[in-house]
C-alpha cells in the first residue's frame, strides 16, 4: 500500500538550490542557475508540496530538508551519472538536438543507459512520496522517461508534464537513436506542455509516425483506453514580484551606481544569459564591436555590459565558447578601447536577483538574441522592471518570447547587419516611440504571470477525462 506524504509533487532534475563546497572546505546553499527555478520557485510556495530534484553535487547522499520554507528532496548522482546522464545525454545529446542542432548532438549508448536509470531513481522517489491520487509535475528534457515509469509504479496518480525548452521538428528529432522510448515516456503523462504550439504539434505528428497512436489535434488515444493532451503553455515569471523588487530605494540607488561606475553613458546595452551556444553572444558581441569599430557608435557614448553565468563548465562546447568569448570581448575592448572607456564589460559570473533588477532598471536597451530558445525569461524580467516604461528591447524572432513580446525590436540573430541597424533603432528610437513599445510588453508580461500559467496547467490537468472509446491503431 501506497504511504506517501505529499498531494502535490514537482520533479526536476534540479533542485532550486545547489549545494557548494567554498574554499574554505565549508558547504552552502546557493539559487541554481537558469529559468525554471526561477519560474517554479513561486509556483512551489504557493501550491506546498514536495521538490525532488539533484542538488548539485556529485556522490552525495541527503535526507530531505526544508530550505526557505519549501520541502526538497534530493536526488542522488554519482560522479559518473552527472557524466552521463547530466552532462552527457541531457546536456551534449538532447539539449543541442532540441534546439535546432546549432551544436552537433553526440550519441552514446552509455549515455543513454544512465539516463534511463537516472530517469528511473527520480520516478520511485517521487512514487515513494506522492499520497494516493495525488498530482505529480514532472519537468524538462532531463526526465522524458519518468511519466511511463512512474505510472507503471503508480497508476492512481494525475501526472503533467512540461518541456521549458523546443521541442524540434519530426526531420532533427528523428535523428534520435531513442526516439521511440523518448515518445512512449512523455505518453505517462496526462497532459504534456510545451511553451509554444508548433511544438506541441511536432510532439502529437511524432506520436501518430513513430508510435503509431491515434491523434486528433491536440489529443492522442492510447490503446489502453488513456487519452493524453498535448499543449502550448508559454512560461512567464512572478512579474509583480520582480516590479517590486525594482522599485526598491536599493534597487534604485544601485542601478545609478552601475551606470555611474560605467562614466555615465549616453547609452548602456545590457545582456544576461546563461553562457549557452543557443544564446547568440558571438553574433551579438559581434554586432555591437562592428557599430563601434565603424563609427556607428562612439566609445565614448555606448558600453555594453555582458554578464554570462556560468554554466555545464564541463561540457566541451561550453568550454569552446568560453574560450571564443574571452578571445571575442579582448578582441573589441583591445581594438576600440581607449584609457578609462572600454566598450564592453564582460562579467562571467552569477548574481543575486535584486543586482540583476539593478542592471534591468540601468539598461537603455536590453538584448536577447537567442540562436533558440524555448521562451527567455531574462526577456520577461527586463520588462517586468521596466514600471518606468522607459528602455527597449531587442530581442531575437528565435526566442519563444517573441510571440508574445511582439513590441519588441525583433531580431534574426544570424544577421549580425540587421541586428545592426535593430540597435541603432533601439538606441535612437524617440523616448515616446520606446514608451509606447514597453507599455504594450508591459501589459502582456504583468497579465500573464507564473502564477495564470501555472494555474492553467494545473486546472487541465486535474480535470478527469474519460476512457476514450476509439480503436486503437494496430501497431
Ligand atoms: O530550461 C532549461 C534548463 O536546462 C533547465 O532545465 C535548467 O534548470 C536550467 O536550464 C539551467 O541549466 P542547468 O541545470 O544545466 O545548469
Amino acid at each position: 500500500m501506497v504511504t506517501g506524504t505529499a498531494d502535490f509533487v514537482v520533479i526536476a532534475n534540479r533542485l532550486p538550490v545547489d549545494r557548494v563546497t567554498s574554499p574554505d572546505g565549508g558547504t552552502m546553499w546557493r539559487t541554481s542557475p537558469g529559468g525554471l527555478v526561477t519560474a517554479l520557485e513561486p509556483v512551489m510556495r504557493r501550491n506546498g508540496g514536495a521538490w525532488i530534484g539533484w542538488h548539485g553535487a556529485a556522490d552525495e547522499k541527503l535526507k530531505p530538508f526544508v530550505h526557505n520554507g519549501l520541502h526538497l528532496v534530493p536526488v542522488h548522482l554519482s560522479e559518473d551519472e552527472v557524466a552521463e546522464y547530466y552532462e552527457g545525454f541531457s546536456n551534449s545529446t538532447l539539449w543541442p538536438l532540441y534546439h535546432d542542432v546549432v551544436a552537433p548532438p553526440e550519441f552514446h549508448r552509455e549515455w543513454w543507459d544512465a539516463y534511463v536509470r537516472v530517469n528511473r531513481r527520480f520516478a520511485e522517489r517521487a512514487a515513494k512520496i506522492a499520497k494516493p491520487d495525488a498530482v505529480v509535475w514532472v519537468q524538462d528534457y532531463q526526465l522524458q522517461l519518468v511519466p511511463t515509469m512512474l505510472r507503471e509504479l503508480r497508476p492512481d496518480l494525475r501526472i503533467g508534464f512540461f518541456l521549458h525548452i523546443p521541442f524540434p521538428p519530426a526531420e532533427l528529432f528523428q535523428q534520435l537513436p531513442w526516439r521511440r522510448q523518448i515518445l512512449e515516456g512523455l505518453l505517462g503523462a496526462d497532459l504534456v506542455g510545451f511553451q509554444m504550439p508548433g511544438a506541441a504539434q511536432n510532439f502529437v505528428r511524432l506520436v501518430r509516425q513513430r508510435v503509431g497512436h491515434k491523434t486528433h489535434r491536440d489529443m492522442i488515444y492510447l490503446p489502453d483506453g488513456r487519452t493524453v493532451l498535448a499543449q502550448a503553455y508559454p512560461i512567464s515569471i512572478d512579474a509583480a514580484g520582480f516590479e517590486e523588487l525594482a522599485r526598491t530605494p536599493e534597487v534604485i540607488a544601485r542601478a545609478a551606481e552601475i551606470r555611474e561606475s560605467l562614466g555615465n553613458p549616453r547609452t548602456m546595452l545590457l545582456g544576461i544569459d546563461r553562457l549557452d551556444y543557443t544564446k547568440g553572444l558571438r553574433q551579438r558581441l559581434r554586432a555591437f564591436g562592428e557599430l563601434i569599430s565603424d563609427g556607428s557608435l562612439h566609445v565614448d557614448d555606448a558600453v555594453f555590459v555582458q554578464v554570462a553565468t556560468p554554466s555545464r563548465e564541463r561540457v566541451d562546447q561550453y568550454k569552446i565558447l568560453r574560450d571564443d568569448i574571452n578571445r571575442l570581448v579582448g578582441r573589441i575592448n583591445g581594438d576600440v578601447a581607449r584609457i578609462g572607456q572600454q566598450p564592453v564589460t564582460y562579467l562571467h559570473a552569477s548574481y543575486p536577483r535584486a543586482e540583476m533588477a539593478a542592471l534591468y532598471r540601468a539598461a537603455d536597451v536590453m538584448v536577447v538574441t537567442p540562436l533558440r530558445d524555448g521562451m527567455n525569461l531574462v526577456a520577461k524580467e527586463y520588462v517586468a522592471c521596466r514600471y518606468d516604461d522607459r528602455g527597449a528591447l531587442v530581442l531575437s524572432e528565435f526566442a519563444g518570447a517573441a510571440s508574445e513580446l511582439k513590441s519588441a525590436y525583433q531580431v534574426n540573430p544570424h544577421d549580425i547587419n540587421g541586428m545592426k541597424s535593430m540597435m541603432l533603432a533601439a538606441i535612437n528610437a524617440s523616448p515616446r516611440e520606446n514608451a509606447r513599445r514597453m507599455k504594450a510588453m508591459r501589459k502582456q508580461v504583468m497579465e500573464n504571470d507564473i502564477e495564470l500559467w501555472a494555474a492553467n496547467f494545473l486546472r487541465e490537468l486535474t480535470l478527469v477525462r474519460n476512457p476514450h472509446a476509439k480503436n486503437p491503431r494496430p501497431v
